[in-house]
């Protein structure tokens, strides 16, 4: 048996993806108890900050029943050139299940390779699908299967922004994209999309009908924007007048952390529209089922 890895949305087929929404909702219920994690210890390897995620994967494995261990990169011999092939398979043989914030997505890439136990991509540069588990069980709990559905990303292509691609293969809905030129998000990942992402030249075109509006902030972590990238993506800012260019009933997400005043302004993040504090409570079940179901199924 292979062991299952969840470095992006597609390693998991369609119906596990759905089937962990639905754990995660039987969670957020109380309806399910699961201790799947008992005896056993998750261990969360970063390179850059976080809040949500780290959070997140603490809280649920302690409702699992097991434990979590975080280690900063920056404390660990990594800072002093031990490779990451031979950190993860010291990590993977003394705990169960690995979860790794880094900055080349190849890293999150060599280090399953490497671990003799399931890793999680807790974000790349390139991709953030956990993320994703949270926006699309937010969606469906507030406005039904997202199946089909029109959503709309405004602002940087960014990591977010590629796993909302592969998320509109994995979950079959509509992805219009608005991004300045030179912040565009991975060409592969469009082609691979087909019909169902568009690349959008204006906000307005992209979110002209969307029951979801989505975006992120400027700079992402090991990232940054000079001042010519800043006024272009200025333009793609989502404002009230923006959302009132959706459906009439459409959400409002965003990962966090927000910078209001950039890529979104006050108005929308505190908005009828926003269901920003949701999604970021949703982390906790998503990742929660997600843990129950790499710890249970294999590959
Ligand atoms: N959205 C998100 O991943 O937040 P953190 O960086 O706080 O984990
Ligand atoms: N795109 C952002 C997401 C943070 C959760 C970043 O990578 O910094």
């Amino acid at each position: 048996m292979s062991i299952r890895h969840f470095l992006e949305l597609s390693d998991l087929p369609a119906a596990t993806l759905a089937a962990v929404l639905d754990r995660a909702g039987q969670f957020k219920r109380g309806a399910v108890h699961a201790d799947v994690l008992r005896g056993r210890t998750l261990v969360l390897l970063f390179e850059y900050p976080s809040t949500r995620t780290r959070l997140a994967f603490e809280v649920a494995a302690r409702r699992l029943g097991g434990s979590a261990i975080f280690l900063d990169c920056s404390s660990t011999q990594m800072q002093r050139g031990e490779l990451l092939e031979d950190t993860a398979r010291v990590l993977s043989s003394m705990t169960d299940i690995i979860a790794l914030r880094t900055s080349e997505h190849d890293r999150v890439v060599r280090f399953a390779e490497a671990s003799s136990v399931p890793v999680i991509n807790a974000l790349s540069q390139t991709r953030h699908p956990c993320q994703l588990l949270a926006d699309i069980h937010t969606f469906s709990e507030h406005r039904g299967a997202v199946r089909g559905q029109l959503v709309a990303w405004v602002g940087d292509g960014n990591n977010v922004c590629n796993s909302y691609i592969n998320a509109a293969r994995c979950f079959d809905f509509r992805l219009n994209i608005a991004c300045p030129p030179q912040r565009r998000p991975d060409a592969r990942l469009v082609e691979l999309a087909g019909q169902r992402v568009r690349l959008c030249t204006h906000p307005e075109e992209a979110v002209s009908g969307a029951a979801l509006v989505a975006t992120d902030v400027w700079a992402s972590m090991g990232g940054s924007v000079d001042a010519s990238t800043e006024q272009a993506l200025r333009a793609y800012q989502v404002t009230a007048e923006l959302m009132r260019k959706a459906a009439p009933d459409a959400l409002f997400m965003h990962c966090l952390p927000a910078h209001r005043g950039e890529e979104v302004t006050a108005a929308v993040l505190e908005g009828p529209w926003s269901v920003v504090w949701d999604e970021a409570e949703n982390r906790l079940h998503t990742q929660q089922a997600l843990l129950e179901c790499l710890l249970t199924q294999a590959g």
